[in-house]
């Protein structure tokens, strides 16, 4: 199982790291335009296998694709991170041709790689992606939700000072942070709904820390987060490298669902070796349903200001 990360920085090298420790990819290429960057976090990666006990060959690439050659999945991390008080959507100018060139590159020499896109604003930057390449629609996948929803697991947690594998929770719609979802009506600590255990000023305080959760590490790190970001896209290349039909929420083109198309929104996907194996429909109640909609008001917006020709 051969994956590649392109971007070297935070997110890209975090991922990798947890790739690697997780061992079930035989090698990661992780690739960055700056001179040597990528091989030196490579190296650095690797002196550490001794140490957490993988076999996975961590290599770097300086810009040259045909070391990616091969690759079952690859992770498009590139481009600029927001700064405090940037929105993700300010980056569209700069990171759309970059992810647009790296999804080419990528496919050139990988023509059946899977595509799991991270860059920002990562819905139009996703739908980028199926507008300006061949790829099949099910290998197309944006990481967002997954992991809006650890931040919203872990709000929940705290709330209820447990740990966050007791909680059960997911955010559907934009990533972004007007445009989020959380699905607190169907949370739950171990199936017992977190409405019988919270108090709604509570439930409304995580929701809200939830949509915000991206920013409020930016303003704490001056520079966006990447622990958790490289944690969660390292778990969508578990599911799709180990064929684990696992249910998370990400980016993906819809074609009806949920009453959308022609747009990339977060929405519940099963993950199997074939990429997106089946986007599942949950049943969302009226205020839900009219969330999701403004939520893909605010991604077709920001799509509109693709220059697609
Ligand atoms: C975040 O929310 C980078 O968009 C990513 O941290």
């Amino acid at each position: 199982m051969k994956v590649t990360i392109v971007g070297a920085g935070s997110v890209g090298a975090s991922c990798a790291e947890y790739v690697a420790i997780k061992n079930f990819a035989s090698e990661v290429v992780l690739v960055d335009i700056k001179e040597n960057y990528a091989e030196g976090k490579a190296m650095d990666l690797m002196q550490t296998a001794s140490l957490m006990g993988f076999d996975t060959r961590i290599t770097g690439s300086t810009n040259d694709y045909s070391k990616t050659a091969g690759s079952d999945i690859a992770v498009i991390t590139s481009g600029i991170p927001r700064k405090p008080g940037m929105t993700r959507e300010e980056l569209i100018g700069i990171n759309a041709d970059i992810v647009k060139s790296v999804a080419s590159s990528l496919i050139e020499h990988s023509p059946d790689v899977t595509i799991i896109v991270v860059s920002n604003p990562m819905d139009t930057m996703t739908y980028l992606v199926h507008k300006t390449t061949d790829l099949a629609k099910n290998k197309i996948i944006g990481m967002g939700g997954a992991l809006d929803s650890a931040r919203f697991k872990y709000r929940i947690s705290e709330a209820l000072e447990c740990p966050a594998s007791d909680v059960e929770g997911m955010v559907i719609g934009g990533h972004s942070d007007t445009g989020m979802v959380p699905l607190t009506r169907l949370a739950a600590r171990n199936s017992v709904p977190i409405s019988k255990l919270l108090s709604e000023d509570r439930i409304q305080q995580i929701e809200e820390d939830t949509k915000v959760g991206g920013a409020t590490l930016t303003k704490m790190l001056g520079t966006s987060a990447w622990y958790a970001p490289g944690a969660a896209v390292s778990s969508l290349v578990q599911a799709i490298a180990c064929d684990q039909k696992k249910m998370f929420p990400c980016s993906v083109m819809l074609e009806g669902e949920y009453g959308l198309e022609d747009i990339c929104i977060g929405a519940p996907v099963i993950l199997g070796a074939q990429g997106i194996e089946q986007v599942v429909e949950i049943e969302l109640d009226d205020q839900e349903k009219a969330k999701l909609q403004a939520s893909a008001e605010g991604v077709r917006k920001v799509n509109g200001l693709l220059n697609l020709q």
